[in-house]
């Protein structure tokens, strides 16, 4: 297929775009580089540097012969969002629905969208089923939400192919088939893992944990880890399975809950370094537990996590890091 991968030079987008080029689909990335790295995005995929605001409508035309727009393209600090929620409503929402229009005009037929765990919010039941009730508790998670509702719009009115992907917390690192390694550099990072793997490495002086009084086994809250490459296949997997007309959604996690302590514990083992800590107080729209039940992704897609341990997810991340440094 030919695929447009918006956010390609982007933690996600970039791991995506390598394994579709692995897989014989031909790869144009759009990415304004506001948050990503052109140096990652796969050699063989043709960069168009843009907006995907304006630029969309410019790669997107009748005649390229799109068959689809996996979408990464988006703003993800969720603590940010709260106190800048026009960057975030400005950046993802309208920038997926002007790529939309533009999809729309040119007869693509599929479009991937990453949508996010965030949604639902303080959730009623663990793990989270699709069906859940969606509480988004930010302008991020809002931002995203809009746009899951628009795919559905789309696909009824247009008989778009569209799937909603939810991540759950993303991590650990990838190396394409070319020996290109591929992991996160956020910039500011805003996530336990890497930023933990910081303190272990002395790169900042202590790790701040946003609350210990959580309801929760240790006080911390609890996540699901999926590693990249994991989440990464799940995409092509959805490419293959989507149909006209039809909007559907998927949580991408791996089923299990680890307390931020935890996570820190492991983080010590697999570095051998101590990570310094300091409580901090809660941070705003933090639920509990946000945990995965991905039956769904496993039934319908075949999707099956092949390293879902924690640990191994952290060496990944770890050997990622050492490598910047
Ligand atoms: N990282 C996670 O754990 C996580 C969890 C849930 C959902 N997501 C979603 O996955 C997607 C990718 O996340 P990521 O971690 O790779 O983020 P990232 O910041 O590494 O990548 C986003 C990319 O999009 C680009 N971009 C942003 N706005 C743009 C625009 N208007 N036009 C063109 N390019 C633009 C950035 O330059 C960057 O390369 C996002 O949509 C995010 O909401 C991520």
């Amino acid at each position: 297929m030919r695929l447009l991968v918006t956010g390609g030079a982007g933690y996600i987008g970039s791991v995506v775009a390598a394994l579709l080029i692995e897989a014989g689909h031909e790869v144009v990335v759009l990415d304004d580089c506001s948050t990503g790295h052109a140096d990652a995005i796969p050699k063989q995929a043709i960069f168009v540097r843009g907006r995907v605001h304006d630029a969309a409508a410019k790669v997107l035309t009748p005649d390229a012969g799109f068959d689809g727009v996996l979408h990464f393209a988006a703003f993800i600090a969720a603590g940010e969002s709260v106190i800048r929620p026009g960057k975030y409503w400005e950046n993802n929402t309208i920038g997926s629905l002007r790529l939309l229009e533009a999809a729309q005009a040119a007869g693509v037929g599929r479009v991937v969208f990453s949508s996010t765990a965030n949604v639902y919010g303080d959730p009623d039941e663990i793990p989270i089923p699709e069906t859940a009730v969606t509480r988004p508790p930010n302008p991020y998670a809002g931002s995203k939400l809009a746009v899951d509702h628009a795919l559905a719009g789309y696909a009824a009115g247009h008989g778009l192919a569209a799937v909603s992907l939810r991540y759950f917390n993303v991590a650990g690192a990838h190396t394409a088939a070319d020996g290109t390694a591929l992991g996160e550099r956020h910039d500011p990072e805003t996530h336990l893992i890497p930023l933990a793997l910081r303190a272990a490495a002395g790169v900042q002086e202590r790790l701040s944990l946003f609350g210990d009084d959580y309801p929760t086994r240790d006080g911390t809250c609890v996540r699901d880890y999926i590693h990249i490459s994991d989440l990464a296949a799940a995409h092509l997997l959805a490419l293959e399975a989507m149909q006209p007309g039809t909007h559907e959604v998927y949580n991408l996690g791996n089923g299990n809950g680890f307390s931020n302590r935890e996570v820190i514990e492991v983080v010590e083992q697999v570095t051998g370094c101590s990570v310094p800590v300091e409580v901090a107080p809660r941070r705003a729209g933090d639920p509990a537990e946000l945990v995965a039940s991905s039956d769904k992704a496993k039934q319908e897609l075949g999707w099956v996590p092949a390293k879902p341990s924690l640990p191994e997810i952290v060496a990944d991340a770890w050997a990622f890091f050492q490598r910047q440094l």
